[in-house]
């Protein structure tokens, strides 16, 4: 589920036979690409080991008596969760976080949470149909809590009827369509990032100090939102992104070929890699020689792979990116509209500054046909956020544009 991808789930586990399947629970939602963290009532210790919960969320677990080791802990958790998922969720646990006590930390984190909690229950039959519980359900407020089942089923106690947690997959499609479609859902997107390398003997190679590091971001973030991305990328020493689909190339040819085959099918074209502007003329097939003299190598042009796309996809909403050393805004301008793309994306390009290659840092100046932003030195991470909401409301726009035409 792609849009619990990134999300901290806080899951709650309180004292039911079922805290068993917690254990399946969190690692589904790991599996799904979400940050968990768990905190366990003193019960459900007696029903499973913090240390299973511990090794399959690859987090402390919390408990009541970690509160006193760190101050306030309820109130962190509480901003840190994204979502809050109480599983399996006694009646206890139930009345208790309905009605607003806190006398534990899940309750006072329940308590210090802003947004929806979502509940598991899981108990015996007569629990669950007893009146105060159904009672209490009743008059729940809607905005503040998603009650998840349970289901009808067999019992350890041997009474059959309703009380069963929900399976896992049940809970974690519910959490999935709580969060909502995320503002790029069904929008493909095509990603190029990192250097090309064009090599001049099987030895050595032009290339430039491309990192990868922000067409990387931007494409984790336009997956986060739900965005159908694809990526091409250079050769970089990033580790590749979970859950999109990525083509490693080495020359600028390898990655027109990879950019014509997949740009078609798509709706947003995002080109962050830094092609090689220049290529060798020809490729020497043995290694040069080293000698005291000179080498001269013949530089031919290199193929414009922005340009090419969007001249054979004019449908597609095409943005570059254009590193500077001087007359940053100009030049890219001049891109903007020599190219025929849609948006370009301009920084500065120098080392001492500690921005553009390399850098975990940028400054950029995001210009259209109709508008120029300067988005101040930030981190690329940050960057890509500002740059991909950007896109989404220019091709939005562009696409209503079309509509009322
Ligand atoms: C073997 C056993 C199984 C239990 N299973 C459940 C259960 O499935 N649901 C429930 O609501 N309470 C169950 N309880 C009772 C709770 O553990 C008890 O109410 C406890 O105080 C709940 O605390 P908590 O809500 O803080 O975790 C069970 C108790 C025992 C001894």
């Amino acid at each position: 589920m792609k849009n619990l991808n990134n999300k901290n789930i806080l899951v709650g586990i309180t004292g039911s036979i079922a805290a068993y399947k917690a254990a399946q629970l969190v690692s589904s939602l790991k599996n799904n690409g979400a940050n968990v963290k768990v905190i366990m009532t003193r019960a459900s210790t007696s029903f499973i080991t913090e240390r299973t919960l511990e090794s399959i969320s690859n987090n402390k677990v919390l408990v009541d008596e970690s509160e006193t080791e760190e101050s306030f802990l309820h109130l962190e958790v509480a901003k840190w969760a994204d979502i809050i998922l109480v599983a399996p969720c006694t009646a206890n646990s139930l009345n208790k976080i309905t009605k607003g006590l806190g006398d534990d930390l899940l309750s006072t984190t329940c308590l210090a949470f802003k947004r929806k909690i979502f509940i598991a229950p899981a108990m015996n039959p007569d629990m669950w149909n007893n009146t105060i519980v159904q009672d209490n359900l009743k008059n729940i407020s809607v905005d503040k809590f998603v009650i998840i089942g349970p289901d009808y089923g067999n019992h350890a106690c041997g009474d059959v009827g309703y009380g069963r947690m929900s399976s896992p997959d049940l809970i974690i499609e519910t959490l999935s369509k709580a969060m909502g479609k995320g503002i790029l859902d069904g929008i493909k997107i095509l990603i190029t990032a990192g250097p090309t390398r064009e090599p001049i003997d099987p030895v050595r190679f032009i290339s430039n100090y491309s990192s990868g590091k922000m067409g990387y971001a931007i494409a984790e973030y336009a997956r986060d939102l739900g965005g159908d991305v694809r990526l091409i990328t250079g050769p970089v020493k990033l580790a590749l992104p979970e859950a999109i689909p990525t083509k490693a190339v080495e020359t600028s040819s390898e990655m027109l070929d990879e950019v014509l085959d997949s740009v078609s099918d798509c709706d947003i074209f995002i080109s962050a890699a830094a092609i090689s502007d220049y290529k060798p003329s020809d490729t020497s097939v043995e290694k040069h020689k080293s000698s005291d003299g000179d080498l001269n190598i013949k530089l031919v042009r290199g193929e414009d792979i922005l340009k090419t796309a969007k001249l054979k996809n004019k449908n597609v909403f095409a943005v570059g990116f254009s590193a500077e050393t001087k007359n940053i805004e100009e030049n890219a301008k001049a891109k903007l509209v020599s190219k025929k793309i849609d948006m370009i994306i301009a920084n500065e390009a120098n080392h001492q500054k500690g921005l553009g290659f390399e850098s975990d840092y940028n400054q950029i100046v995001i210009i259209n046909e109709s508008e120029t932003t300067t988005i101040p030195r930030n981190s690329k991470k940050e960057l890509a956020k500002i740059i991909i909401h950007k896109i989404v409301s220019i091709y939005k726009k562009n696409l209503l544009k079309i509509k009322n035409a």
